[in-house]
């Protein structure tokens, strides 16, 4: 079976956790995409929701299949979002952001009653850090706030290499909030909440891939069937 098949069963068992009436919160990537796909089909069959985005293309995706949408400001809280993730540890800690939309999906996920993640099962890991962690940072001050945030990492035990994400045409990749990506890769984050304070107290760090205490489930799906963590 195809990783992205096994992202969309994974989608499809979210889907059961959608009732009428909910304020859903919509994830970004390739798995949340499926989710998207499929609630836009029960949309169409009658069901009654509304929904946030968490970035510019979901919130694309989702208008182009005419399911409801909100902003936080009109709907500020959420029973459910459903995202994928980079990587998911057995405690639900999660690396997010390879999609480049870390700050909304955050910010999104906190503002919901319940976020579930949905991805294969290839992104359970015992220790979060073989995926490059995002940290999203300010233009204003790049190098200076680099060399910040190599100390904090390395305060907190970490260690590697942090590289400013790139479009394919070699400019600097800039988000939905308008700011750059450092992609820091750590091989293995043995204290994420310590890491994730660091992080957060660096002026110019807007926001990082650390998802800590966030996810209260997550559907992962594998060649042996679907396994569930949380709730
Ligand atoms: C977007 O910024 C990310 O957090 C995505 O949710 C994450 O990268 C998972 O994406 P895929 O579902 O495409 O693997």
């Amino acid at each position: 079976m195809s990783a992205d098949e096994l992202k969309r069963q994974a989608a499809a068992r979210a889907l059961e956790l959608v009732r009428p009436g909910m304020r859903l919160g919509l994830g970004t990537g390739s798995t949340a995409k499926h989710f998207v796909d499929l609630l836009g089909r029960r949309v169409a069959e009658g069901l009654d929701v509304l929904c946030v985005a968490t970035s510019e293309a979901t919130q694309a995706q989702a208008v182009s299949l005419n399911i409801p949408m909100s902003t936080l400001d009109e709907t500020p809280a959420l029973d459910l979002t459903v995202d994928g993730a980079d990587e998911i540890d057995p405690q639900l800690r999660l690396i997010k952001g390879g999609g480049a939309a870390l700050l909304r999906e955050k910010i999104v996920a906190a503002a919901s009653a319940r976020m579930v993640v949905i991805a294969d099962d290839g992104k359970l890991v015992p220790t979060l850090g073989r995926f490059p962690l995002p940290i999203e940072v300010v233009p204003f001050g790049l190098e200076a706030t680099r060399r910040a945030v190599a100390t904090a990492i390395a305060a907190s035990g970490a260690a590697g290499d942090i590289a400013l994400r790139r479009r394919p045409d070699g400019g600097p990749l800039v988000t939905d909030g308008g700011h750059f990506i450092l992609d820091a890769r750590l091989g293995a984050i043995e204290r994420p909440e310590l890491l994730a304070q660091a992080l957060n107290m660096v002026p110019g760090v807007v926001e990082h891939g650390l998802f800590i205490g966030l996810a209260s489930g997550a559907i992962l799906a594998g060649a042996g069937g679907l396994r569930l963590l949380g709730r």
